[in-house]
């Protein structure tokens, strides 16, 4: 393992990188508080990828980051192995033409049709760009049978994301990609290494609304699997960080972490009253947890 140790690259009113798709739970607006909060490490650890915009931002000497969307990970996969031919490929999705509701509908159906009928694995993963840039506020959601089913999002203009996919290029040159389940990567971590966790997170309101998050894959018994591998790599003297909201349920969860809180904006809802400031915690074990 590399010898050497730096964190972030961004903290306070430096400029932080954007990410080239647009993904709910991302974490561009919380950076300079989560990256403030981060220890030097050899390496970081993302098993929760998303948008990548956590990692962009920062500069470990190494990162295996891994996610369980398998469309989102073989686009990075693409992006890290094909780079410039590929980004420019992308482009070609991307003019005033293909951002109607009409063409937004056409892609879509090309994409699901290729999980459905087979097809190129590298247009899927094009498609997958341009319907993230283009849906509706960056969901990625699929019903029952895996079928993308995001409306477009009638963005008056949509730019094209090539210096951030250019970013994400160079970031990948020193990361590992994974696709999987969260628990397999944490396991990679050997003592030193930083792992910043930020699964679906828990209800805000009550728990009954847990079976509406299992449905999207993420159950409170994920939350405690979670928080039981996080413990136990901190014995082990891996450094854990968790994202969640702040609530009795999350409390619960990580009783003997250290906790930071804080509010942040949260948008990504339809419904007006539902927007709005929470609160947020990051749960930490390991070494940092005594700082
Ligand atoms: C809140 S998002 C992460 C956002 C990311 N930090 C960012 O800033 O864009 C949670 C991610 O976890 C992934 N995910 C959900 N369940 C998972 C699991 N069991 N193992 C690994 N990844 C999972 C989802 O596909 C999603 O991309």
């Amino acid at each position: 393992m590399a010898p050497t140790t730096r964190k972030s690259s961004t903290s306070g009113n430096e400029i932080r990188l954007r990410a080239a798709l647009k993904w709910a739970g991302g974490k561009y607006s919380v950076l300079p508080k989560l990256l403030a909060a981060f220890p030097d490490a050899p390496r970081l650890i993302e098993p929760f990828l998303g948008s990548a915009v956590v990692c962009l931002n920062t500069n470990y000497p190494a990162y295996i980051l891994n996610d369980n969307n398998p469309d989102l990970i073989a686009f990075y996969r693409f992006i890290k192995k094909d780079g410039h031919a590929f980004i420019r490929a992308c482009e070609s999705y991307f003019s005033e033409k293909t951002n109607t509701k009409e063409a937004y509908e056409k892609y879509r159906e090309k994409y699901n049709n290729i999980l459905l009928h087979g097809g190129s694995r590298r247009d899927r993963a094009m498609l997958l760009l341009y319907l993230s840039r283009h849906g509706f506020n960056g969901l990625y959601r699929v019903n029952s049978k895996g079928l993308y089913n995001v409306p477009h999002g009638r963005y008056t203009k949509v730019k094209f994301p090539r210096e951030e996919l250019l970013n994400l290029h160079r970031k990948f040159q020193h990361a590992e990609i994974r696709h999987g389940d969260f628990e397999g990567t944490m396991r990679l971590a050997e003592p030193g290494d930083l792992v910043y966790c930020d699964p679906a997170y828990v209800p805000l309101s009550d728990t009954a609304n847990f079976s509406a998050y299992t449905k999207m894959g993420f159950s409170l018994d994920d939350h405690k699997r979670l928080a039981d591998t996080a413990r136990e790599l901190g014995k082990n003297g891996v450094n854990v960080i968790i994202s969640n909201h702040d609530t009795d349920v999350s409390r619960d969860l990580y009783t003997d972490a250290r906790i930071q809180c804080f509010e942040v904006q949260r948008n990504i809802s339809r419904d007006a009253k539902n927007r709005g400031r929470a609160p947020e915690l990051l749960a930490f074990f390991g070494p940092a947890a005594n700082r």
